[in-house]
């Protein structure tokens, strides 16, 4: 294998460095590419261009493989409990029995948000967007810990911030979703585990006892760790090239929940149930709405299909889909709307346009109709990837500081006027 590739530009041959991952990804370092040539490349979206060194997550997208940290999602999935995964993915290892347990009492005991903080969500209106209030209420977080601004900290403090997000998060979801209803709010309760407290806080009501569900917290449970970490999605990206700048870890986390809530992202979980719902409404005709999303003139898309980087199948939504299946059974749910998924998925999957280009059900196909059994409402999907994800969040925030990069800024090629003179309003 050459360690360099050599290009030629305007007669003359450079050479530039290959850089090959520990999985055997291959790049073309191109750092030297503009002084050496006055060149820049030109990638809009980075559909091939990579933006960091990263040793967190592996994703094959030709394979269908996806690894945090090494780990099979597979295995993770089945075995691993949410914290434990969030652990895995900031530190690097899973932790042992004595890390777990002081990482999970450092949580626990940051779950409350501060009064204050309630003084803000009772000003939204009745109908926001759940997303848009937890955007929102994570970056009031850093006013709040004014300390979080320094970007020299001493690690332990850091440790600190990455634990009261974690901490806070599904308190601030939980509140989010309450504030909607106008129900009141209920307070962490630290005897209970990460997700039950989530649900606890969610569904539960002052005037009556609530129990919680083992089924449902399972559930969560898988769902929160198969959206854990996907390496440099939009998101993540964002996350780190917020934190480039310095910027806190609270701002940077709200840049990657609003970069998240767009249905082309995260967003996909909403915008499926919705398109399924309008399917059904519309008679269930699927060839219909296959060719709509065929149809070059028409916006309309398959919310839940086709990804960036998977051209074969989304492992994640092969468990989601089996564990759809479990969970409806087990909650002894007969949802029309999951029928409806797999006959769409059939025809989608059988035609020649979604063969060709690769396109498969992805993550949020199947994600919705679970979060559906759970009785979570359709407003809050994206909050829930937005739980599951902070972890990975979090992961890529502290390698990009930790590594050094250097602030996000691309180069671009620019297509406006050249150079004209100003001419004053009058001569207009
Ligand atoms: N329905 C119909 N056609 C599609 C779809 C779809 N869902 N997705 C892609 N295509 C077509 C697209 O029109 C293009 O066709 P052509 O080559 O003829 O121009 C081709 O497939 C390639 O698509 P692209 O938009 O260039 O691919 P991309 O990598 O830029 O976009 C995507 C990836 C996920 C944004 C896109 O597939 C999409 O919009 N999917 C629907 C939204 C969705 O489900 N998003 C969730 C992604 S998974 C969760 C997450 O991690 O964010």
């Amino acid at each position: 294998m050459s360690e360099v590739v050599k290009l030629e530009i305007d007669g003359k041959v450079i050479e530039l460095p290959v850089v090959i991952g520990t999985e055997n990804e291959k790049g073309i370092d191109i750092k030297t590419l503009r002084a050496q040539t006055g060149y820049i490349t030109i990638d809009p979206g980075y559909k091939n261009t990579g933006s960091c060194f990263s040793s967190i997550t592996y994703l094959d997208g030709e394979n269908g493989i996806l690894q945090y940290r090494g780990y099979p999602i597979e295995q993770l999935a089945e075995k691993a409990d949410f914290l434990e995964v969030a652990y895995l993915l900031i530190y690097g290892n899973l932790p042992s029995k004595k890390e777990f347990d002081l990482f999970k009492s450092s949580i626990t005991r940051h779950t409350l948000v501060h009064e204050d903080m309630k003084r803000f969500l009772e000003a939204y209106p009745f109908n926001a967007h759940p997303m848009g209030v937890l955007s929102s209420m994570v970056c009031s977080l850093s006013t709040f810990y004014p300390e979080s601004q320094n970007p020299n900290r001493a690690k332990e403090a850091i440790d600190m911030t990455m634990h009261r997000l974690i901490a806070k998060l599904p308190t601030l979801a939980a509140w989010a979703y309450k504030n909607k209803m106008r129900h009141p709010f209920m307070y962490p309760q630290n005897d209970k585990s990460y997700c039950e407290n989530f649900l606890y806080m969610m569904f539960a009501m002052p005037s009556e006892e609530y129990k919680i569900d083992p089924v449902v917290v399972n559930a969560l449970n898988t769902l929160l760790i198969l959206h854990a970490d996907h390496e440099q999605n939009c998101s993540a990206s964002t996350v780190r090239i917020v934190g480039s700048s310095q910027a806190n870890l609270y701002s940077s986390i709200a840049g990657g929940i609003s970069a998240l809530w767009g249905p082309l992202h995260g967003g996909a979980n909403q915008a499926v149930i919705e398109m399924l719902d309008q399917i059904m409404a519309d008679g269930g005709d699927m060839e219909k709405w296959v060719a709509k999303a065929k149809d070059k003139d028409d916006p309309f898309r398959l919310m839940g299909f086709g990804h960036r980087v998977y051209k074969n199948f989304d492992p994640r939504a092969r468990i989601i889909k089996k564990a759809c299946d479990d969970v409806l059974d087990k909650l002894g749910i007969n949802d029309p709307t999951l029928e409806l998924a797999k006959k769409l998925e059939k025809v989608a999957l059988e035609d020649e346009y979604f063969v060709q280009r690769g396109l498969y059900p992805n993550v949020d196909f199947y994600s919705g109709i679970i979060y559906k059994a759970l009785n979570i409402p359709s407003e809050m999907f994206t909050v829930m990837f937005a739980l599951g994800r902070l972890p990975g969040w979090i992961a890529q925030w502290k390698e990009m500081v930790e590594n050094g990069d250097p602030i996000g800024r691309p180069r671009q090629i620019y297509t406006g006027e050249t150079k004209r003179d100003y001419i004053p309003l009058e001569k207009r």
